[in-house]
C-alpha cells in the first residue's frame, strides 16, 4: 500500500518564517513601510513576488518595475545570509522521526514548497536525501492556493492525487491540497487551519499509528 506524502517546507520542516519576517521587515523599512508580525502571517505560503506586492499594497506605495526587481533581489540576499547559518538544529520537532518512519514504511515522499530556496535549505539541514522528489517555486507557474505544486509532486511520485497526503502550515497551502483532492493535514493552530482535514500543533502530537492509518486507508 503506497500513498504519496507531500511536505511543505517553511513552517512545516523548518521555522524559516522568522528569517522571512526579518528580511521583509528590513526591506519594508528601507522604503518607509511599517511591517508587522500579523502581516507576516498572511505571507506564509505566498510567493516572493506576491509577498512584495502585498507589502507595497499595505504601505500604499507604487514603485517602478526596476525598483521592484531590485527590492526582490535585496530581500532574497538578506534571507540567504540568514539561511547560511542554518544547520540540522533548525529542523522542527519530530520532523525527522516522521520522515524516517515513512521511509521505513517504504512510502514515497515529496517536497511541495513555494520557495525557490528549498534545495539549499534542505541541504543545510541535511534532509535532501530523505525526499524522492523535490517540487518547489522553480517548478510552478501558479502560487498556492492553486493546487499546481501538489499536483506536480503527485505526478513526480507517480501517485494519484486522491492517494496523497499534504502537510501544510499555511491557509493557502491547505486550500491548495483540498482543491487537489488530497488529504490536508494542518500543522499549526486549529482556528487558523480549520479547513484542513486534520490539524496538529506540531509533529510531536502525531502518533505513528495515525500515519499507519493514513497509509492503509
Ligand atoms: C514559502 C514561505 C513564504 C515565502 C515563499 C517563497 O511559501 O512560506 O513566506 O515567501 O515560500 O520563498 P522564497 O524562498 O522563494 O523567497
Ligand atoms: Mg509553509
Amino acid at each position: 500500500n503506497k500513498k504519496g506524502f507531500i511536505f511543505d517546507l517553511d513552517g512545516v520542516i523548518v521555522d524559516t518564517a522568522k528569517y522571512h519576517f526579518l528580511a521583509w521587515k528590513n526591506l519594508a523599512k528601507s522604503i518607509d513601510i511599517d511591517f508587522t508580525k500579523e502581516q507576516n502571517e498572511q505571507l506564509k505560503g505566498v510567493s516572493r513576488v506576491k509577498s512584495l506586492e502585498k507589502i507595497l499594497e499595505w504601505g500604499n506605495k507604487t514603485i517602478s518595475e526596476e525598483q521592484f526587481t531590485s527590492l526582490m533581489g535585496k530581500k532574497n540576499e538578506e534571507y540567504l545570509s540568514f539561511i547560511a547559518t542554518m544547520d540540522d538544529n533548525e529542523i522542527l520537532p519530530d520532523v525527522s522521526k516522521v520522515l524516517n518512519y515513512l521511509i521505513a514504511q517504504k512510502q514515497p515522499i515529496s517536497l511541495g514548497s513555494a520557495s525557490k530556496n528549498a534545495r539549499p535549505i534542505l541541504e543545510k539541514v541535511n534532509l535532501l536525501s530523505k525526499f524522492d522528489a523535490i517540487v518547489d517555486g522553480n517548478d510552478v507557474s501558479k502560487a498556492k492556493p492553486d493546487p499546481e505544486v501538489f499536483l506536480i509532486a503527485a505526478k513526480a511520485l507517480n501517485i494519484k492525487p486522491e492517494d496523497c497526503i499534504v502537510f501544510e502550515d499555511s491557509v493557502a497551502g491547505v486550500q491548495a491540497a483540498n482543491t487537489a483532492n488530497m488529504i490536508s493535514i494542518g500543522i499549526g493552530e486549529k482556528e487558523v487551519l480549520h479547513e484542513a482535514d486534520y490539524v496538529f500543533s506540531d509533529f510531536t502530537e502525531m502518533e505513528n499509528s495515525f500515519i499507519e492509518e493514513l497509509i492503509n486507508r
